[in-house]
């Protein structure tokens, strides 16, 4: 039987915040060195900046980009990463055991960001795990003060006379996590946490602060955590954290296709603790999500590669390579995110560049698309207006981890113009999925596309030797009459329908 669901404008979820559609760079493997940074390289600008890599960025379509850690963070000196180039200390990175040089710092991640244009936006994180108030209002004071203290003009001296003007702060990274330098429990960090915004907002009532959630959904310590945290925090913060990656454990495909069940039901109990310690402080106050970091990461293999790193500068390690199954059950990730985004207001791909990264790249040589580029390059730009109530009504498969799981995973936004996009899901691997929609007081008329990302082989990818081997396709046969717009989604795939 086909999957089912009706649109209507009358019911909808909320507008997508544009930080839905944001990553993250790290100082992690070669996220930074030989990734968007790489002095000499063919493509280099003046500041070390690979072109090849800031045109697919562009086109990926990134907008608030966390940095400078993850884990990283935790050890971060913010005051190594600024002036003369030829100061700045080399220093251990205990969170990778690696080496970092801080060639590339804080002025070199504003000047990124201002070459990919007017849509990225800065997310700084402060060092919560080693270092504290002070260091946190230093970093504040030196990047966003105008002029005339100590810090500010240190700025202009170091060649950047104009602040860097960044609103959204994160207040330490995974503090709930054991493996985290400095890491804290729950009392201990919502203590450190509101101390830092509040003095945070001494300098600027304005900034936008985002307190450290869970680092998973399975962590013991969920929900209790973000319960004590935002007790503290509530009336200082913005936002929660949410951390989540997926990747298949002993074989179980079919679980691993409906990772997006597990990223639904965390951001509903993250949801349900934020508006229960309100309703506990009695506050009208909402407190929004930010998920952070999201990704299909293949983990289990990462802590061997790192164990064994005797300090070395900017490692291959977390180089996942993708499939179109990940690239599938990333859109479904989407997918998710966009279906609430009516709380969840910021996202971060996590990463950018080479580290569980949709963009590639070799030092000295080309820079490429993963097949996860293409669903969020896709939802970044179609992705944009209004996000309609979506309830599928959907054939479903037996998994071990989630019970019954839909078929057909679904959203639709619709544009101020009126155009809507659907996006879907068919998490089956065997079967094409018929798909029939209602469009009901939407004056629709017209399939504009229906592009699709599947293949015969579900583990095809992109690779050095084979860059475009996959890319998406248009689909032929996607109808809309009378209301009804009737498309067949191949097996394992990820659908942007475009209508006007
Ligand atoms: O994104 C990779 C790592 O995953 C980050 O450093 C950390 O925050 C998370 O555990």
């Amino acid at each position: 039987r086909p999957a089912r669901f009706t649109l209507d404008p009358a019911f909808t979820v909320g507008a997508v915040n544009p930080r839905l559609f944001g990553s993250f760079v790290e100082h992690l493997g070669r996220c930074v060195y030989t990734g968007v940074f790489e002095p000499g390289h063919p493509t280099a600008d003046a500041e070390g900046l690979r072109q090849d890599v800031l045109d697919l960025v562009r086109e990926l379509g990134v907008t608030a980009v966390r940095y400078p850690g993850g884990n990283f963070v935790s050890g971060y000196k913010w005051e190594d990463s600024v002036g003369p180039v030829e100061d700045r200390p080399r220093r251990l990175d205990l969170a990778w055991r690696s080496t970092e040089t801080n060639r590339f710092g804080l002025s070199e991640y504003i000047a990124f960001l201002k070459k990919i244009g007017p849509q990225a936006e800065p997310m700084m994180a402060v060092n919560l795990g080693t270092r504290g108030v002070a260091e946190a209002l230093e970093l504040q004071e030196y990047a966003n003060h105008p002029s005339g203290t100590a810090l500010s003009d240190l700025r202009a001296e170091h060649g950047d006379k104009d602040p860097f003007g960044i609103r959204l702060w994160c207040l330490g990274n995974e503090m709930d996590g054991p493996w985290q330098t400095g890491h804290k429990t729950a009392e201990e960090y919502g203590r450190v946490a509101a101390e830092t915004a509040r003095a945070m907002r001494q300098i600027d009532p304005d900034v936008e602060l985002v307190a450290c959630g869970s680092s998973s959904q399975a962590m013991d310590t969920f929900a209790a955590w973000e319960a004590t945290v935002l007790q503290e925090t509530y009336d200082l913060v913005d936002h929660i954290s949410l951390h989540a990656y997926y990747e298949p454990h002993d074989g179980d495909v079919d679980s691993f296709l409906a990772s997006a069940v597990d990223m639904e039901s965390f951001i509903e109990n993250v949801v349900a603790t934020c508006d229960h310690v309100g309703a506990r402080l009695k506050s009208k106050k909402r407190i929004n999500l930010s998920f952070d970091e999201w990704n299909v990461w293949y983990m289990s293999r990462t802590e061997a590669q790192v164990s064994v790193l005797d300090w070395p500068e900017a490692p291959r390690i977390l180089e996942d390579n993708y499939s179109v199954m990940d690239a599938v059950v990333f859109g479904s990730l989407l997918i998710a995110l966009l279906r609430h985004a009516d709380r969840v207001t910021v996202a971060c791909l996590a990463q950018l560049v080479n580290v569980i990264a949709p963009i590639m790249t070799e030092p000295g040589g080309p820079a490429w698309r993963q097949t996860t580029f293409f669903p969020f390059s896709q939802a970044s730009k179609y992705g944009r207006g209004e996000v309609l109530d979506v309830r599928v009504d959907s054939p479903t498969y037996d998994t071990a981890k989630y019970g019954e799981a839909d078929l057909l995973h679904a959203t639709a936004v619709r544009a101020e113009d009126g155009s809507v996009t659907v996006f879907a899901v068919n998490r089956s691997r065997t079967e094409a999925l018929p798909l029939e929609v209602a469009l009901s007081g939407l004056h629709l008329t017209e399939v504009v596309e229906h592009s699709a990302l599947a293949d015969a082989d579900p583990d095809a990818r992109n690779t050095l030797a084979d860059p475009e081997r996959v890319a998406p396709h248009p689909v032929d046969g996607t109808t809309l009459a009378e209301g009804t717009l009737t498309a067949a989604l191949e097996p394992l795939s990820w659908n942007v329908i475009r209508l006007r």
